[in-house]
């Protein structure tokens, strides 16, 4: 048995009957096919594995450096399992782990580089179809960007949210109760030590961030899309059921190999229109909105910022998780997970129902007999935790004439309208310095403009926006202030931010131009954002505004900052939008 894998016949990069792609490696006649063939053997593969079966790679995000990811080796084994039942030949690979905790200056310096490197590995190798195992915050987004430039089958396995975090009798949450606990402790209502006893009760098994942070929204958007099967997004990371859902995505991308099912096909404008509404109906995270629209610009899908205004209008938040409520994933997993979410959503026609997903089925097929088991976590859309159009609102205005964001369940409504003296700082650091001197010239009413934090100026648009109250208000009992940054707010935070200011202070964006004193009025219900300066006064500035010297002359940040793209854009690298399809025309030997 020389185990080829048939002639050469039709379209090589089609599955469904016709010869698979990964024949031309594992098929291959003389010197390559026993090339490609023999080192395979040294795993201790029997022949039978070149027989012409669909090779499925398991892109695996997998790191002890990515605390959330650390267990997606068991979940490797799963699809493995279900890959070998279904008659297909897995293999799995490592991509770049882009892990939230550890990596400075920011993992989202690296979400691009996860794309690239998925994008390519997935081309360069025998892959007929592949699954993507992911888990914090940028690895799922990273991981669709990359699969998607590709285009072949491909479905998604996140690795699952942790347990509910535990501590002093009550349940806290990932991230979110990092920055209350921080609150606390400057507020002396926390002692140090308690805070370090927290720090395990928080994080008590494998599994990512457990309140709807970006990680367990980007799960929740991998589902919504049709990209992962249905309840994948909420099994706990501990939850053997979070396996059989593995072992299930397994057998099934068999199919997908069979049935030429692509992300193509999934990833249309009416999947993006159904990620966006359960985005609003889950409370979220904003940081969906940059890899949405990252995402979408790989497939060449038309999505703009307004879409995440005017998709969400009529829908209203139904789950009561932290941030914006009281409960966690765990929670939202036993009260029947997104399928319910997505049920509710359709039933008020609000589902672009007929969406094709990765079950080879409709979406509002697969959800259709969703039940809730606890109406407190998940309510009716009848009586919502809150009400439509109170989620996501993108703002428009001379401080942001590419727009920028707020998320209002996690803001103040007494700050919805507010006019404030600006007082500015050029860099996160800067602010840091100063926040907790007592005599720091600052009032509850002051906007605190932090700049210097978006793509190009960090680099890498960081998690700094929500920046910790000045302690001194903080020790009054200040517990919100308007903040505006041309960077990003971890899914986990709160309070009232404008985020995602674009274009970037970096780059001379008005943010650049605002002095401290400046008038600003934020205006949520109006969707406006404005400086209360004159056009001739910001002309004078932008002619004397001189753009912040960078240090790198090489390497990868110097690649980053030549390419990527503004907030508005998903902060993707430009040249990387697009797909550029599976087919690799030459040999390697
Ligand atoms: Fe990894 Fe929150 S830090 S998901
Ligand atoms: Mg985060």
């Amino acid at each position: 048995n020389t185990g080829n894998a048939g002639n050469a016949a039709g379209d090589p990069q089609h599955g469904g009957g016709r010869t698979r792609r990964s024949a031309h490696w594992f098929g291959a006649e003389g010197r390559s096919g026993m090339l490609y063939r023999s080192w395979m053997r040294n795993q201790g593969f029997g022949p039978e594995v070149f027989d012409g079966r669909p090779v499925i790679g398991i892109a695996t995000t997998w790191s002890e450096l990515a605390p959330c990811n650390s267990h997606l080796h068991r979940v490797a084994e799963a699809v493995k399992r279900g890959v070998w039942q279904a008659g297909g030949f897995p293999l799995e690979f490592p991509v770049l782990a882009t892990g939230e905790t550890l990596m400075r200056p920011t993992a989202m310096l690296y979400r691009n580089l996860l794309a690239m490197e998925a994008e390519e590995l997935i081309r360069a190798n025998p892959l007929d179809g592949v699954v993507l195992l992911s888990g914090c915050d940028k690895t799922t987004p990273g991981l669709l960007m990359g699969a998607a430039s590709v285009d072949l089958p491909a479905a998604m396995v996140t690795g699952g949210p942790m347990l509910n975090g535990k501590f002093q009798g009550r349940d806290v949450g990932s991230g979110t109760h990092v920055w209350k606990f921080e609150a606390e402790i400057k507020a002396g209502r926390m002692t140090v030590e308690e805070g370090y006893a927290a720090e395990g009760c928080m994080a008590r098994s494998n599994g990512h961030c457990m309140t709807m942070g970006t990680a367990s929204t980007m799960a929740c958007m991998a589902e919504a899309l049709g990209m992962q099967l249905p309840g994948s997004a909420t099994w706990p990371a501990v939850d053997m059921r979070r396996m059989e859902v593995a072992q299930q995505a397994g057998r099934r991308i068999v199919d997908m190999v069979e049935q030429d099912l692509r992300p193509s096909t999934i990833l249309t404008r009416a999947a993006f229109e159904n990620a966006i509404r359960t985005n609003a109906a889950i409370g979220g995270s904003t940081n969906a909105i940059i890899h949405l629209t990252a995402l979408a610009g790989r497939l060449g899908v038309d999505l703009n910022l307004d879409d995440f205004d005017t998709l969400v209008r009529d829908v209203p938040t139904i789950v009561d998780l932290m941030p914006s409520g009281r409960f966690l994933m765990e929670d939202f997993c036993y009260a029947g997970g997104l399928p319910v979410v997505m049920r509710e959503l359709d039933e008020a026609g609000l589902l672009n129902s007929d969406a094709v997903t990765v079950t080879g089925r409709a979406i509002g097929e697969n959800v259709a007999d969703a039940v809730c088991w606890n109406t407190e976590v998940i309510r009716p859309l009848a009586e919502p935790l809150l009400p439509s159009g109170t989620g996501t609102a993108i703002l428009r205005g001379n401080l942001c004439p590419n727009g920028a964001v707020i998320k209002q369940s996690a803001a103040s409504p007494s700050l919805m309208h507010h006019e404030g003296r600006a007082l500015v700082f050029d860099s996160p650091e800067a602010y840091h310095a100063v926040c907790d001197d007592d005599d720091l010239d600052v009032t509850p009413d002051d906007v605190l403009v932090i700049r210097g934090a978006g793509p190009k100026g960090y680099p890498g648009m960081p998690e700094v926006a929500n920046v910790p109250l000045p302690a001194k208000l903080l020790r009054d009992g200040v517990s919100d202030m308007v903040r505006i940054s041309d960077g990003r707010m971890s899914g986990t935070g709160f309070g009232t931010v404008v985020l995602h200011v674009s274009p970037e202070a970096a780059v001379g964006g008005p943010l650049a131009l605002v002095r401290t004193g400046d008038r600003i009025e934020l205006d949520v219900p109006g969707r406006r954002l404005t400086l209360h300066v004159s056009d001739e006064e910001l002309d004078r500035r932008r002619a004397e505004w001189q753009a912040p010297a960078t240090q790198e002359d090489g390497g990868y940040r110097w690649l980053y900052r030549q390419h990527v793209l503004q907030a508005d854009d998903g902060v993707d690298f430009g040249f990387l939008r697009g797909s550029r399809g599976s087919e690799v025309p030459r040999d390697s030997h």
